[in-house]
């Protein structure tokens, strides 16, 4: 399968590789190494060995009969695998639910959608004590004794994921006989897409997950590439860094806009991980810091947001991706008789949206706009599985170049003590 991953940087500082000292490109990778080298931290070489692999076929060879497959999980617990299975899915007549949220009516509504007893229950947490999750969890439960399981059954209807030594999901699995697939101790939940949190999912919406880990191998050795001019996570994150500083108006908003609907909800899981692990108060500098993810999606919003980008204050980096080679096609031949659609005619879709993204470049670059042009041949496991790698290191360097620990949310804990304060209240 042919592999391409590319970036071409047009960015304000029009950088080349000569704009940056190379000491200082090569220090940023010795700290990038001497991280992902850290037993605390996995995810980087989370795809060198296939244990995980090996353990979620297993699990899925299990339940592989089930017709409705319901995930359960919050944040890192669900954005990656709905990224998944939106860009990839294939039409195998299995059909998913995510109860990612305590809105009792859209739970209610999901719930409708399937029969308990021809589904799988997928628990995920990675502390195995997340409110919103056990909340789904007790409804779950509830829902199958309402249809006549018996709790000594439960086992054939859940699967858990969760830390494999500290989580009270993890002693409920080895109390009742659960299955329970690991989240590694060192990968937290926004890096956790290609653990068993993704994966299972992944097997049963027909993806190759062997693919999607060849995908993040492919592109590791230019990752960690000493060719500073051609190593794109350094390019990149020394672009990032370049204008947050430098320029007259801080830099500090990052667009990810894949011309792709499948590749929507990638902007979901980018802001969870951009936004959590790099808006922090940096100890060393004392200051607030971060910069601000904004998902958006081609073509659609160059109809919502792209005024703004284009014309709004200059205080972002663009993301735009392509999808070099799309599945299906259209021809747009027609006699509908209107110049507005008769000037169509000789072209097909795809290359309609080909032009809309290499037009809004080129006024992206007429208007000084900061822009990645971020391309790959397909939307396939492979290129899908560099993605993701390339971003999670994306943030891991530039957490390094805030001075914040891109690993921890200190501000979300804060929240659920509160909320949990309120709950004592209204008792
Ligand atoms: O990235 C993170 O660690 C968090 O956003 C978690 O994904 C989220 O809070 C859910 O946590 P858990 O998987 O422990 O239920």
């Amino acid at each position: 399968m042919p592999f391409n991953f590319k970036i071409d940087h047009h960015t304000n500082a029009n950088l080349t590789h000569s704009t940056f000292k190379e000491d200082v490109l090569l220090g940023m990778l010795e700290k990038f190494k001497g991280t992902i080298n850290d037993e605390k931290y996995g995810f980087f070489h989370l795809t060198d060995n296939k244990e995980h692999l090996v353990k979620a076929k297993e699990v899925y060879s299990q339940f592989s009969d089930r017709k409705y497959f319901v995930q359960v999980g919050i944040g890192g617990s669900a954005l990656g695998p709905q990224m998944l299975l939106d860009a990839l899915k294939k039409d195998n007549g299995k059909e998913f639910i995510f109860l990612d949220n305590t809105d009792a009516d859209y739970i209610s509504d999901e719930l409708k959608k399937i029969n308990p007893k021809e589904s799988v229950f997928y628990i995920v947490s990675k502390s195995g004590g997340t409110a919103e999750t056990l909340a789904c969890f007790s409804i779950l439960r509830k829902l199958l004794l309402d249809s006549g399981v018996v709790e000594e059954d439960f086992n054939k209807y859940f699967i858990f994921s969760t830390d494999p030594v500290k989580s009270d999901l993890r002693e409920l699995a080895n109390d009742h006989g659960y299955k329970a697939l690991d989240i590694p101790s060192n990968i937290g939940g926004r890096f956790s897409v290609l653990t068993s949190v993704g994966l299972l999912p992944a097997l049963f919406a027909g993806i190759d997950i062997d693919a999607l880990f060849e995908g993040a191998n492919n592109i590791k050795e230019n990752l960690l590439s000493t060719d500073t001019a051609n190593n794109q996570l350094l390019q990149t994150a020394a672009n990032l860094a370049y204008l947050l500083n430098e320029e007259k108006v801080p830099v500090n908003q990052t667009v990810i806009m894949p011309y792709s609907s499948k590749l929507k909800t990638m902007g979901n899981w980018f802001v969870q991980l951009w936004g959590e692990s790099l808006g922090k108060f940096s100890e060393e500098t004392k200051q607030n810091t971060g910069l601000t993810p904004i998902p958006a999606y081609g073509a659609t919003d160059q109809h919502a947001q792209m005024q703004l980008f284009m014309e709004g204050p200059n205080d972002k980096t663009m993301f735009i991706v392509e999808v070099k080679n799309k599945e299906t096609n259209f021809k747009l031949d027609n006699n509908i008789g209107k110049d507005s659609a008769t000037k169509l005619n000789g072209f097909t879709m795809n290359q309609l949206i080909e032009a809309q993204l290499h037009g809004t470049l080129a006024a992206l670059k007429d208007r000084d706009r900061n822009v990645f042009h971020m391309s790959i041949d397909r939307n396939d496991e492979a290129h899908l599985g560099a993605i993701i790698l390339f971003f999670e290191s994306l943030t891991a360097m530039m957490g390094h170049y805030l001075l914040v620990d891109p690993f921890n949310q200190p501000g979300v804990e804060l929240g659920k003590v509160f909320a949990f304060k309120y709950l004592s209240k209204i008792k």
